[in-house]
């Protein structure tokens, strides 16, 4: 059984209810730069308490996606 596709996603930036699958889509859809990302969800638009969390998402979920397109298997740890 899936349990994540059961669960309500994490929410990364509270204030503009953005998780870390809002983040990973975005990535997918173009945003290959901190500022398109932040257009694109609005994630630290808030407070901004969230920023380092969300940066080290995108940071993340750019590098997944560049070692896609790569062809490459990404380590996990
Ligand atoms: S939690 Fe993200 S801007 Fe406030």
């Amino acid at each position: 059984m899936d349990f994540d596709a059961h669960m309500r996603p994490h929410k990364l930036c509270l204030c503009k209810g953005v998780s870390r699958q809002d983040i990973a889509e975005a990535v997918k859809g173009g945003a290959d730069t901190f500022r398109k990302l932040v257009e694109k969800t609005h994630a630290t638009t808030g407070c901004g308490t969230c920023y380092v969390e969300v940066y080290a998402a995108f940071c993340e979920e750019r590098e997944k996606l560049k070692a896609a397109q790569a062809g490459q298997e990404t380590l996990k740890f």
